[in-house]
């Protein structure tokens, strides 16, 4: 049965360690992050974007597909399936009543007023259904799923307002960026995190996850992260992988029969299972 995310990332926020959200795209992909989580003794954040939501027909396929792998494949690691950047109040309200245990409302694009006022809408709706809320406050840079954003720093007084609000976990701007990081990518901004982190002693989010230096995931995790994000890591291993296969001409094996999508999709679904097992190992 999904879980709502507030005790696991809680309890990551106290331990200073980190819970992994991993989006995802179909079948393959969930059953991987699923499967890896249970193989770990992990728990583990399963997101959407709107965008992956439309992709596979509608919230109710992914509730549905994700409730009845965690019954057929007898997962006993708690699961948060969770909104990510959800655009407007009616797409955090529909993932809810669809199932969804956890949601983010991403008001990053309007102003702060207007964010609060609908986080505040958010917050008081998923409450009734016991669902967590993530909020957002300054942006992220890059674009994901055609959210862009430019990059601005989080406030530490936004930052707090949010949290008095009864949400359940916070991402901020931190010099985050989704997709993969550009060669001048100048880091994490440590100094606006602590601030943030002193003002509000609450668990914060880092996006844009994929990427980022070792040593710079354990600082920000000593600094209050306790959701790790990563979208693009994952496409790429499930795309170098695929790739691979098809140009080695596996798939035009006949009497290995390469040209089943089972066979087709299963060097993606190994090279998920391994790339998620190393980020969490060290999340
Ligand atoms: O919301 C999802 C994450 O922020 C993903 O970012 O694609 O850079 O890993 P990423
Ligand atoms: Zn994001």
């Amino acid at each position: 049965k999904l879980v709502n995310a507030h005790n696991m990332v809680h309890a990551a926020y106290k331990g200073k360690y980190a819970i992994g959200h991993f989006n995802i795209n179909n079948l393959e992909w969930t059953k991987a992050v699923l499967e890896t989580a249970q193989k770990t003794n992990t728990p583990v954040i399963i997101a959407t974007s709107e965008g992956a939501i439309k992709y596979m027909g509608g919230a109710n396929v992914v509730v549905g597909m994700v409730n009845g792998l965690l019954e057929d494949l007898n997962i006993t690691v708690p699961v948060a399936l969770h909104l990510d950047h959800g655009q407007s109040v009616e797409a955090a309200k529909k993932c809810i009543e669809a199932g969804y245990s956890s949601v983010m409302f991403d008001g990053s694009h309007f102003s702060f007023e207007e964010n609060y006022a609908k986080t505040k809408e958010v917050v008081e709706f998923a409450k009734q259904y016991g669902v967590s809320v993530e909020a957002e406050i300054g942006t992220i840079g890059g674009e994901e799923d055609g959210v862009v954003g430019k990059g601005e720093l989080g406030d530490p007084e936004e930052a707090k307002k949010m949290v008095d609000l009864g949400i359940d976990f916070l991402a901020a701007g931190i010099g985050n960026i989704h997709g993969p990081y550009p060669a001048n990518w100048e880091g994490l901004a440590f100094e606006q995190l602590k601030k943030i982190e002193d003002a509000i002693n609450f668990p914060m989010v880092m996006h844009g996850g994929s990427g980022v230096p070792q040593s710079q995931v354990e600082k920000a995790i000593s600094l209050g992260i306790s959701k790790i994000n990563v979208n693009t890591e994952l496409q790429l291993s499930f795309q170098k992988a695929t790739r691979a296969y098809i140009e080695t001409g596996a798939d035009q094996d006949m009497v290995k029969k390469g040209f089943d999508p089972r066979k087709l999709l299963k060097p993606g679904y190994d090279a998920i299972v391994s790339e998620m097992t190393n980020l969490i190992t060290w999340f």
